[in-house]
């Protein structure tokens, strides 16, 4: 049987993923907590992926390399940059590319030397089964939420978006920075700090990735305040209902 991974941005969604593993155990590896067990019968292993990319990709790694997992399932937050990508909204990566990656003028900007390329792709199997599982979640969204948070940030009608996901060692918190990056790259959805650097490990090791997340802020001048209260009320909601939908097709 093939051990999926679920890996996690925060500690809340991981919670949320434990709460639907009846048998799990902990294995610490590199400072990492891995918590190897089941969920609905399935041979699961789940962890935090550690913020930015080097954290990422060494979780990446020791899923590959030490725990043995055949797939990998990413769930977070992000910032949204793409117009009409707002918070509450769902995005599922297609594609993922590192924002601060610049060896230019020697390779062409957001390009991976040694790659010759700046955009890895998600598995589109893996990415059509967690495609699924976003709409299920969506669907059935307001069971999983308080009225009054659902008010309070607008969440009536979330949409998933498909499509760039970009990662970059830094929490983009303004809105010059979030305008310079939708000039740069238009096809970009939102930006978080892990997605791609998974990508380019799995890419390396031939690993199915997909990754979903949640948009937590518009990465501008108000992501500061936004950020920390979706994660209190709304971020965990999601990614626990995501993964169980997962599981359950
Ligand atoms: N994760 C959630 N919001 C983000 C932002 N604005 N920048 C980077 N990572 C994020």
């Amino acid at each position: 049987m093939t051990r999926t991974a679920i890996v996690a941005a925060l500690h809340d969604e991981l919670a949320s993923v434990l709460a639907l593993m009846p048998d799990e155990h902990r294995q610490v590896v590199g400072g990492r907590e891995f918590w190897v067990g089941h969920l609905h019968g399935q041979d699961v292993v789940a962890v935090l992926s550690g913020i930015g990319k080097v954290a990422a990709a060494t979780t990446a790694t020791l899923l590959i390399r030490s725990f043995g997992v055949g797939r990998i399932v990413f769930t977070g937050v992000a910032g949204g940059l793409g117009p009409g990508v707002k918070v509450g909204d769902v995005v599922l990566a297609r594609a993922f590319l590192q924002h601060d990656m610049d060896a230019s003028p020697i390779f062409p900007r957001h390009e991976v030397p040694g790659y010759g390329r700046a955009r890895f792709d998600a598995d589109p199997g893996l990415a059509d089964a967690l495609e699924l599982a976003c709409e299920r979640m969506l669907h059935t969204l307001p069971q999983h939420l308080d009225p009054a948070v659902v008010h309070a940030f607008g969440l009536q009608a979330p949409r998933l978006h498909q499509g760039l996901l970009l990662s970059g060692d830094r929490f983009v918190a303004t809105t010059g920075e979030s305008q310079a990056l939708q000039r740069e790259l238009p096809d970009a959805l939102a930006v978080e700090m892990e997605g791609a650097a998974f990508a380019q490990v799995c890419h390396d090791f031939g690993m199915p990735l997909a990754v979903v997340r949640t948009i937590s802020d518009r990465a501008d001048d108000l992501a500061h305040v936004d950020f920390p209260r979706f994660l209190r009320e709304v971020a965990s909601r999601y990614s626990g209902a995501i993964i169980e939908a997962l599981f359950e097709n």
